[in-house]
């Protein structure tokens, strides 16, 4: 499916990567919508966790992925809120057990291909910031403009151990770590839509920029994109 006549960013990278950060102050400078794809499987996590399914049962998961309404709330300089069928999970689906099992429900191509729909229903006009593992592979090849993002694994862990410490928990920076590479390795080695650049995509290290360096370098690639002067770099 193609994104159409609306104009479509994609931020594709493992996660702690900046992309959620960097997205959703992109959509707001940009006044347009933002699709954070992650939840989406974090909330397919949830409800298989709640349903007390295993992760084994692919069509059981397909299912649970089809039946479920999800909504973003934007708010004015805080993180999207996200709603499934109208409770706000946005907490629930950050915890490290609904982290594990997103990463696990989303090997799953019933569970892809369930969300694929969800997700197409978001691009709407002016425009769609859309952050995951496969908007600019998958679910947006025809996008105006794709980024892929990444930072060392020591970077990333770093940055989800200072989230997690600014909410009062004390978590082991070197089991993050070992977390991170795990999730990384399952992501980019699963057979349906795994973690890779597009092959135009431009790829951005954060490790050593600011979230404001990164929206900037974007805001002028899709300058010279709509100028018609973009070029894939990295
Ligand atoms: O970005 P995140 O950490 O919230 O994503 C949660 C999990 O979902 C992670 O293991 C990767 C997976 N995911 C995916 O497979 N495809 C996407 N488009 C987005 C996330």
């Amino acid at each position: 499916m193609s994104s159409g006549s609306v104009p479509v960013i994609t931020l594709d990278g493992p996660s702690g990567s900046g992309k959620g950060t960097v997205g959703q102050l992109l959509a707001q400078r940009l006044g347009w919508h933002f699709l954070d794809s992650g939840a989406l499987y974090r909330a397919v996590a949830l409800a298989v966790d709640r349903a007390g399914c295993t992760p084994q049962d692919a069509a059981g998961l397909g299912q649970i992925a089809r039946g479920l309404v999800v909504q973003f709330l934007a708010q004015a300089q805080a993180p999207v809120r996200v709603l499934v069928d109208g409770e706000d999970v946005s907490d629930a689906i950050r915890e490290e057990k609904i982290s594990r099992l997103a990463s696990q429900v989303a090997v799953l191509p019933e569970v892809r291909q369930a969300l694929l729909d969800k997700q197409h229903a978001l691009c709407q006009p002016p425009g769609l910031v859309a952050d995951g593992r496969d908007m600019g592979t998958v679910v947006f090849p025809e996008a105006t403009l794709k980024i892929f993002m990444t930072a060392t694994p020591e970077t990333r862990a770093e940055r989800r151990h200072k989230q997690l410490k600014d909410k009062g928990l004390d978590v082991n920076l070197a089991r993050l770590a070992e977390e991170i590479r795990a999730r990384d390795a399952r992501d980019a080695e699963r057979g349906a839509s795994p973690l890779k650049p597009a092959d135009d995509a431009h790829v951005i290290d954060t490790s050593c920029l600011t979230v404001a360096q990164v929206v900037d370098r974007i805001l002028d690639l899709l300058r010279d994109r709509r100028l018609g002067q973009g070029r894939p770099e990295g």
